[in-house]
């Protein structure tokens, strides 16, 4: 049987907003209008535009509507900075920024920081040997310094949880912080699965904002496995590779002919 995927985080957002559990975690997300990003940016100063189909970062967008003595609209696409003094010229230029492809909006976490650059995590979730989901890994990603976005592909570093949090939680409560994230993971697959009943593992991309709360910024089915070879206790990524081999991640397709 092919594991399943699913590309459109339209459809991966619903199924995470039906679960009570998840929800609270999820993001305020819309689809992208004129009216969706004018109220949003109203409500909370600074959303995430990005592709409903992408990868890697590539196309996000982060919008700010600074108020206080010197107001301007504010947007960044990769290393490209662009300042407005309305909201309809900022619109009409984020509209010739971005691809002619759906889009959506989400509200803005702030991200946590190290040494001035913003992080994310990622969490990866897997059939385990005995088919129940486990959270097989959790790795941080440094984005960075000059970027919006975290991912590797985008230049991101990956690091330890624990590096990540010194300084942010105190040592005695990490395992306990760590578990809680473990818990959102198993949470979010049984939330999918109901949905999407034949995946076999997800990658969660984790926002945590400054009072320490966890948001899911999106979730992926086709998550890299490799990503946790970065880290320094190499029996994380052995387990990710057995359960990932147990449900055939790396079964070679079979080729028509033997010639
Ligand atoms: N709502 C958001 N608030 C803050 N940062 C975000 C938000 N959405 C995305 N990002 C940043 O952009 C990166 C890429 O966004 P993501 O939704 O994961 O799309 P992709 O499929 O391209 O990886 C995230 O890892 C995060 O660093
Ligand atoms: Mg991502």
């Amino acid at each position: 049987m092919r594991i399943q995927r699913v590309r459109s985080k339209w459809a991966k957002t619903h199924a995470l907003l039906a679960d009570p559990a998840v929800r609270p975690f999820v993001p305020e997300t819309r689809p992208f209008t004129r009216a969706t990003v004018k109220e949003m940016l109203n409500r909370m100063g600074m959303v995430y535009v990005k592709p409903v189909n992408g990868t890697f970062g590539r196309g996000v967008i982060r919008v700010e509507k600074i108020t206080g003595r010197d107001p301007h609209y504010f947007f960044q696409s990769g290393v490209r900075q662009f300042r407005f003094e309305t909201f309809n010229e900022m619109f009409d230029k984020l509209l010739e920024v971005k691809k002619p492809k759906p889009y959506l909006v989400q509200q803005g976490i702030e991200l946590l920081k190290l040494e001035g650059r913003r992080f994310d995590l990622r969490v990866m979730v897997q059939r385990n040997l005995q088919s129940e989901w486990e959270t097989t890994g959790i790795i941080g990603r440094l984005a960075h310094p000059s970027k919006i976005v975290t991912n590797y592909h985008s230049g991101g570093t990956p690091m330890t949880l624990e590096d990540l949090m010194d300084g942010n939680i105190p040592k005695q409560y990490f395992s306990q912080y760590r578990n809680g994230l473990k818990k959102i993971g198993t949470m979010v697959a049984a939330a999918l699965t109901r949905k999407f009943p034949r995946l076999m593992e997800i990658g969660i991309d984790i926002a945590i904002d400054d009072q320490l709360r966890p948001w899911i910024l999106e979730v992926n089915t086709l998550p890299d496995p490799y990503l946790f070879r970065k880290l320094p206790d190499p029996s994380v990524y052995r387990r990710i590779h057995r359960y990932a081999e147990h449900y055939g991640r790396f079964r070679r397709r079979k080729t028509r002919s033997k010639v």
